[in-house]
């Protein structure tokens, strides 16, 4: 019988009294304002137990972490088709790495950097009624919460300074992987990433990743198949030209964002949420990764 709660306690006490808790993200001048020193942890476990120690009930950016719902969604339209605008390869570089996308004509190595993100966006653009709602009910759905929202404030800040983003965009345009106007897409993927979400809501939200395709209602909305492929890409990309340091360090596929979220899941057993907004060089969250490190280690639970 692992001891969950102690675990969770004994990682939050351990961790909050450390001194450099990494940089906020500034780029995005909505985020430089959040207070560095929230640290949540939420364990949702498939077995319909769960754990929460710290600030895991307020709601932050998702940002990057969104990526992982989009492509979830886009996947289930358009199944295997997908593939053809984009690959399945890590890609050793920052999300927002822009010179590999030129070498390899447009088309981006995976879904969760941010040229493969937009060309996802591109997809839901295409194929919903009413995208940015359409995809926030889904979000909503697969969580069972009908409060989860976007934080606009963000959506706002980060078109304001999203250079590189519309440059990648118009690469993208350029080598025609992208059908729909850019100022659409773009208006898409910046309330994507503006989705807030607390630790429960993201735990609830991944649930579906750690159990076959079926979220907590037991409505299935993704393939055993697509979840495998889901999870692979998140254990060989969900950290950029971290990945193989966090399966190193922590051994599960998961998902960060530079709102210092981490959600990463242990397939059958369990999802988790950690929160800390300072992030390390490579714009994941400091704590976070030090946080699952531990919680795998006492635990003794990862896919390794
Ligand atoms: O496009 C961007 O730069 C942000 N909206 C998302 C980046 C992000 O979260 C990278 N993750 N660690």
């Amino acid at each position: 019988m692992v001891e969950y709660q102690q675990i969770l306690n004994t990682i939050y006490e351990r961790l909050r009294v450390v001194k450099n808790k990494g940089e906020v993200a500034h780029y995005i001048s909505e985020l430089a304002t959040v207070d560095p020193t929230n640290f949540g942890i939420y364990l949702n476990r498939i077995k319909g137990d769960n754990f929460c120690v710290g600030n895991w009930d307020i709601p932050f950016s998702i940002q990057s972490i969104s990526k992982v719902l989009s492509f979830a969604k886009a996947f289930s339209l358009q199944k295997n088709k997908v593939f053809n605008r984009l690959d399945v390869e890590p890609s050793g570089n920052p999300f927002n790495h822009m010179a590999l996308l030129e070498l390899e004509n447009g088309i981006p190595r995976n879904p969760f950097i941010n040229s493969g993100a937009i060309v996802i966006a591109d997809i839901l653009v295409s194929e919903l009624e009413n995208p940015k709602q359409d995809f926030l009910n889904y979000v909503r759905d697969i969580t069972n919460d009908p409060t989860i929202d976007f934080d606009v404030k963000v959506a706002v800040s980060e078109a304001e300074t999203g250079y590189n983003n519309y440059a990648a965009a118009n690469l993208l345009k350029s080598f025609g992987n992208l059908q729909n106007d850019v100022e659409e897409v773009l208006d898409f993927y910046f309330h994507q990433c503006a989705i807030a979400m607390n630790c429960k809501q993201l735990s609830d939200a991944f649930y579906l990743f750690a159990n076959r395709g079926k979220c907590m209602r037991g409505i299935a909305h993704l393939t055993t198949n697509q979840v495998k492929r889901i999870n692979a890409i998140m254990l060989t990309c969900g950290f950029y030209d971290e990945a193989g340091e966090f399966a190193f360090e922590v051994g599960l596929p998961g998902k960060s964002g530079v709102g210092g979220g981490i959600v990463a899941l242990l397939p059958n057993e369990f999802t988790i949420t950690c929160w800390s907004p300072g992030l390390n060089e490579k714009g994941n969250s400091l704590l976070g990764m030090q946080a699952l490190e531990l919680f795998t280690t006492e635990t003794k639970q990862s896919i390794f």
